[in-house]
């Protein structure tokens, strides 16, 4: 038996640790925002290299998405709802066309969830089948008069080609908002994901990476233009107590998240070595079965740094189904991330995509399949997980 990921391995050496950081919020009773939050803050800012203000701690990933839209109004400069200039606001709100948002259809569902729910319009573009990243060519295709922002997904822990993605955004005045929530730490040309457009979120979900003991994310908010107005939403649009400027949400992290986060962030960069040299590790077994292009193994684009939260393998010839089956028998961890591309759910029907729109996207989500990479997976089961395969291949 082989667990496609083992949480408990990872967090037990730190328990000691982590129940000391939360002890002073339990015995103060502290659980919402306050020092822990901006201790947490001021850490990520300096792992993300940007200023504390800009890193702000949030309740999900998710949330620090649908902030990002709400801070940037949907990318359309609507004036503000006051009494003074309610009628214009109404008059303009009704009458133009949602801001259309550009992103991936092979993605996890959070991503175009939010783009809806921030009363945009999502405007899928294909994928680049090597990385499984947005492509920059099919993203510029799909670019209108009506487009406002771009949302690459920096996918499995590997960032997007993003010259071209910045570039398009520089070229057609879009704001550009990173989703790396598989992918913190993971860097472009050097350069850290979510730090390279305007705004940039994380998520903390326990199976990331970086994994809270809950919900948990952050938004960087590279555009300084947008902090304070984000950490505003963050609580509701409140400026000064009971003063909202605009309607925001409930988007704060518990203080007990920041708190057990910080303590594992000082971990982050060698569990992400640890997972690059299980990935490597793979190749070098994987290359000994000799499986010839019965399965691809994941592209390692030279210009990232790929934290592999997810080692993606693509079966091809119609088998990863059976592959699946065969690996669930022997009790070998794995999943399908994602079985079926966004254009094609049911709650997006009404944006009027078809099968065969996307195909690089549709064929993804027939072949790939996700293996053990955790921090923590041992040689011998790596090595467990590679025979599998093999005895299925013969
Ligand atoms: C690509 C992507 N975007 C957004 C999210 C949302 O993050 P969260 O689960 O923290 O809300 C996830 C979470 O898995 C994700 O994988």
């Amino acid at each position: 038996m082989v667990p496609l990921l083992d949480l408990t391995r990872e967090n037990k050496p730190l328990l000691d640790e982590i129940k000391a950081a939360m002890e002073p919020l339990l015995v103060g009773s502290q659980f919402i925002l306050g020092k822990a939050v901006d201790d947490f803050e001021a850490a990520a800012s300096s792992y993300f290299g940007v200023k504390p203000e800009q890193a702000l701690a949030v309740s999900s990933g998710t949330d620090a998405q649908l902030l990002a839209l709400m801070a940037m109004n949907g990318g359309l400069d609507m004036p503000r709802l006051s009494s003074s200039s309610e009628a214009a606001y109404r008059d303009t709100a009704s009458t133009r066309p949602p801001g259309e948002c550009v992103t991936s259809p092979f993605t996890f569902f959070a991503t175009a969830g939010v783009i809806h729910r921030a009363g945009m319009r999502t405007v899928f573009a294909d994928i680049d089948p090597k990385t499984f990243n947005i492509d920059p060519v099919k993203a510029a295709e799909a670019v209108t008069k009506n487009t406002t922002a771009l949302m690459p997904v920096h996918l499995y822990g590997q960032a997007c080609d993003m010259d071209p993605l910045l570039a398009l955004a520089k070229d057609k005045n879009l704001l550009l908002i990173e989703d790396a929530a598989q992918a913190m730490g993971a860097k472009h040309k050097g350069r850290p994901v979510a730090t390279m457009g305007d705004m940039g979120e994380v998520s903390f979900f326990p199976t990331k990476n970086l994994g809270a003991f809950g919900d948990a994310g952050m938004l960087i908010v590279k555009n300084e233009k947008y902090v304070e107005k984000a950490r505003r939403i963050r609580v509701h649009g409140m400026k000064n107590r009971y003063e909202h400027l605009e309607v925001g949400g409930n988007f704060r992290i518990d203080a007990i998240q920041a708190a057990i986060l910080q303590v594992k962030l000082k971990h982050l960069n060698s569990w992400h070595e640890m997972r690059r040299a299980n990935a490597a590790r793979y190749r070098e077994l994987f290359g000994k079965l000799n499986l010839g292009e019965k399965i691809i193994l994941p592209y390692e684009d030279p210009n990232c740094y790929h934290i592999y939260n997810q080692f993606i393998i693509r079966v091809t010839n119609g088998k990863r189904d059976a592959l699946k089956k065969h690996l669930d028998e022997k009790q070998i961890g794995n999943m399908i991330y994602y079985p079926t591309p966004l254009h094609l759910q049911p709650c997006f029907a009404y944006l009027g995509y078809k099968k065969g729109d996307f195909p690089h996207s549709e064929k993804a989500c027939e072949e790939v399949l996700a293996l053990p990479i955790h921090s923590h997976i041992t040689q011998d089961e790596i090595a467990q997980v590679v025979e599998a395969i093999g005895v299925f291949f013969k």
